[in-house]
């Protein structure tokens, strides 16, 4: 059993690192487009990068909980109680906020002509952003629980 939970360990990290650190870069990407065909190009390249931000980020949740099956004293450590209730109000913040906020940036990529970037999306893509900082703040705090595991 032991060497079962030391495979989950050695999966999650892998998972962290591969799904949380594409994920930390999503808001960078779109910055240096100054073409429109440019900022089209940038979501194309952010929606690839977030299939490993979804995959990585499942994989974290399922090992996450099956080393707490396996040592169910870590469902009384605060860390992983605390890490547990963040991921999860991080998971919820895709389809209830940031999916609200893209769709009109969709639609303004889709149905906007020319390569003038309209001034509309800097407004958008603020918004959106700043909840996408959001979501990052909270994966550098679990990541800080999950390494000092303080309480
Ligand atoms: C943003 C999401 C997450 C990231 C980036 C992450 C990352 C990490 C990292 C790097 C470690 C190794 C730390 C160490 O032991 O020194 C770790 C350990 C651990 N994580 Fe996560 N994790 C995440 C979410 C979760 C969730 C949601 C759970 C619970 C359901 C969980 C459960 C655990 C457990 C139990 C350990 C301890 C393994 C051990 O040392 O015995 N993690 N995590």
């Amino acid at each position: 059993m032991d060497q079962f939970y030391f495979f989950l360990v050695f999966v999650h990290i892998f998972s962290a690192i591969l799904g949380m650190g594409p994920g930390f870069i999503l808001t960078v990407i779109p910055k240096t487009a100054t073409r429109l065909s440019e900022l089209r190009h940038a979501y194309v390249i952010r929606h690839r990068l977030h299939i490993f931000v979804m995959i990585g980020g499942t994989m974290l949740l399922v090992t996450g909980l099956l080393m707490g099956l396996l040592r169910p004293y870590l469902f009384q450590m605060g860390w992983y109680i605390t890490s547990l209730s963040l991921f999860l109000i991080a998971l919820a913040m895709g389809p209830f906020v940031l999916k609200r906020y893209f769709k009109p940036i969709k639609e303004l990529l889709k149905n906007t002509s020319g390569e003038q970037i309209p001034a509309e999306y800097h407004r958008l893509s603020k918004v959106l952003f700043s909840y996408e900082h959001l979501e990052n703040i909270i994966f550098i705090i679990i990541i800080t629980l999950m390494i000092l595991k303080p309480f």
